[in-house]
């Protein structure tokens, strides 16, 4: 069965093999891939999407596409798979994550489709608690962590295969469902 949820603004789905290319045209920047990498050429982009759909198709979720949807813009992509990073302590813990197009930056996109994917990971999937990895440079992905509610917990850190040598050690911020059902509420009735 395929995915598709609504939000507000946004449309979280599937992908379609077509999607691979156009995303990687519109993401693969320099400053989307940071701290990712840098750009990479499409075949090890490939590789990262054939991925994400074998996460869809072994637990129902994935990093899915977002567009909008007022025009159908692709914007990125938000969602959950599970941890499964060379030398992570915490192997198959549901992850959630996420990676926008510059020209959607600030707009409050990356919280939305994020909170839609937390309601999904507790209420839909029925998991009991969701991690989020990333490195002490990134701060707008660690902010939008700690904006959505989500803690640090130093002892899941962890030296990255991949990434440690450029960005120093991989840290993980973690939010239970009752954690989330509470803070959830507090975001609401703050109105943002
Ligand atoms: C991480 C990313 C998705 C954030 O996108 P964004 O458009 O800034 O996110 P939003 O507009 O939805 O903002 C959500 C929250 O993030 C936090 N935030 C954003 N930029 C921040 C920064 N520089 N420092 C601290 N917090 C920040 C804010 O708390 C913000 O909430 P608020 O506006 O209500 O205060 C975006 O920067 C991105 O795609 N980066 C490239 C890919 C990437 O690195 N992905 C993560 C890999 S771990």
């Amino acid at each position: 069965m395929t995915f598709r949820h609504e939000t507000e603004r946004l449309v979280l789905r599937d992908w379609d093999e077509a999607d691979s290319r156009t995303f990687w045209e519109i993401m693969n920047t320099p400053a989307v891939m940071q701290w990712l990498g840098g750009p990479q050429p499409f075949e090890e982009w490939q590789e990262g999407f054939a991925r994400l759909q074998g996460y869809a198709r072994d637990y129902g979720h994935c990093f899915w596409l977002v567009e909008r949807k007022s025009d159908g813009e692709l914007l990125g992509f938000c969602g959950l798979k599970r941890i499964n990073y060379e030398g992570a302590p915490n192997p198959g813990m549901p992850e959630i994550g996420w990676r926008f197009r510059e020209s959607a930056w600030g707009h409050g996109y990356a919280k939305e489709a994020a909170i839609a994917s937390l309601d999904l990971a507790f209420d839909r999937f029925g998991y009991d608690e969701v991690t989020a990895v990333t490195v002490s440079g990134n701060a707008p992905s660690w902010g939008l962590m700690e904006r959505l509610g989500m803690i640090e917990r130093p002892e899941l850190a962890y030296h990255d295969g991949k990434y440690s040598a450029q960005y120093g050690r991989a840290r993980q911020w973690v939010i239970t469902a009752a954690q989330w059902r509470e803070h959830r509420a507090r975001l609401l009735a703050s109105g943002d």
